[in-house]
C-alpha cells in the first residue's frame, strides 16, 4: 500500500452549489479583488512545488468558462483534467480519486477556500509520509456544545481536544481510495469530510496538522466580506 514514488496530485472540488451563499452564481466563482474564490484555491496548487498535477472537479456547464477566465489568463497549467461532480461533496471527491492516475499521495481541497498556502501544503506532505493520513485544522476559539434534537445542551467537549476541520486533507492515495470504495458500498450519511470515511472505512489513524484561521472556507455572505480583507492584506 505505500506506493510513494506516484504523483502528488490535488483534487480540487468546484462542483458544490453553494445554497448557504444563497446566490445565483455558485461561491467558488464570486470575485474577491476581481478574481474568482476557485483562482486563489488553484493557484496555491500551481505554485507548490509538491504538486505535480490538479485534478479539477467541476460541473460540465462551468468547465468552458472555467478554462477561458481562470485557468488560461493565469496560466494554471498543472489542470490536466477536468471531471464532472456528484450530488454531494463525496460523490464529487470519488469522481476525483477515480481520475488519478499514478498517484502516490492526493491532496482533497476545497474550491471554496481560497487562502491555503504553500507553508500548509509543505506540513501536511511532511505529515503524510509517516502518518500515511492527515487533515488540517485549527483548535477552536469558541466553546463547543453538542446539542439534542430539542436544542438543549447535552455535553461540553473540553476545548484542548476540539479543532475545526479545514482542507487540504491528504492521504496516499491507496488508503484513501480503498476507503470510499467501501463507504460507497455501505449506507453511511452524513459524510462531510474525507478524513471521516478514512475514520470509518479503514483502520488508518488520521493526524491532524496545523492550518491557519486564515485558511476559511468561504460559505455565508460574510466570508466574502472577510476574504476581502485577508486578500487585501496578502
Ligand atoms: N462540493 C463539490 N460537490 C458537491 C458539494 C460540494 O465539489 N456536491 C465542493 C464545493 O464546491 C466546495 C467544497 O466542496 O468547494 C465544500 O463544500 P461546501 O462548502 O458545502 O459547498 P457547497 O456544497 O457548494 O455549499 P452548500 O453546502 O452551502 O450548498
Ligand atoms: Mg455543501
Amino acid at each position: 500500500m505505500s506506493e510513494t514514488s506516484g504523483k502528488k496530485i490535488a483534487i480540487v472540488l468546484a462542483a458544490g452549489k453553494g445554497k448557504r451563499m444563497g446566490t445565483d452564481m455558485p461561491k467558488q466563482f464570486l470575485h474577491i479583488n476581481d478574481k474568482p474564490v476557485l483562482y486563489y484555491s488553484l493557484k496555491a496548487f500551481q505554485d507548490s512545488s509538491i504538486i505535480d498535477e490538479i485534478i479539477l472537479v467541476i460541473g460540465k456547464e462551468y468547465q468552458e468558462y472555467c478554462q477561458r477566465e481562470i485557468l488560461q489568463p493565469n496560466g494554471i497549467t498543472k489542470v490536466k483534467t477536468m471531471v464532472e461532480g456528484g450530488a454531494e461533496r463525496y460523490d464529487s471527491v470519488y469522481a476525483g480519486l477515480k481520475a488519478c492516475k499514478d498517484c502516490s499521495y492526493v491532496f482533497v481541497h476545497d474550491g471554496a477556500r481560497p487562502f491555503v498556502t504553500d507553508e500548509i501544503i509543505c506540513r501536511c506532505m511532511e505529515t503524510v509520509q509517516t502518518a500515511k493520513a492527515c487533515v488540517v485544522g485549527m483548535p477552536v476559539k469558541d466553546t463547543i456544545k453538542i446539542a439534542d434534537a430539542d436544542e438543549n445542551i447535552e455535553s461540553t467537549p473540553s476545548r484542548e481536544k476540539v479543532w475545526m476541520i479545514q482542507t487540504p486533507q491528504v492521504f496516499e492515495y491507496e488508503l484513501v481510495y480503498q476507503a470510499y470504495t467501501e463507504m460507497l458500498k455501505s449506507n453511511a450519511t452524513g459524510i462531510t469530510d474525507d478524513a471521516m470515511v478514512v475514520e470509518s472505512f479503514s483502520n488508518q489513524k488520521v493526524k491532524l496538522v496545523k492550518g491557519s484561521y486564515e485558511n476559511i472556507k468561504i460559505t455565508t455572505p460574510e466570508d466574502i466580506k472577510i476574504a476581502q480583507i485577508f486578500c487585501k492584506k496578502n
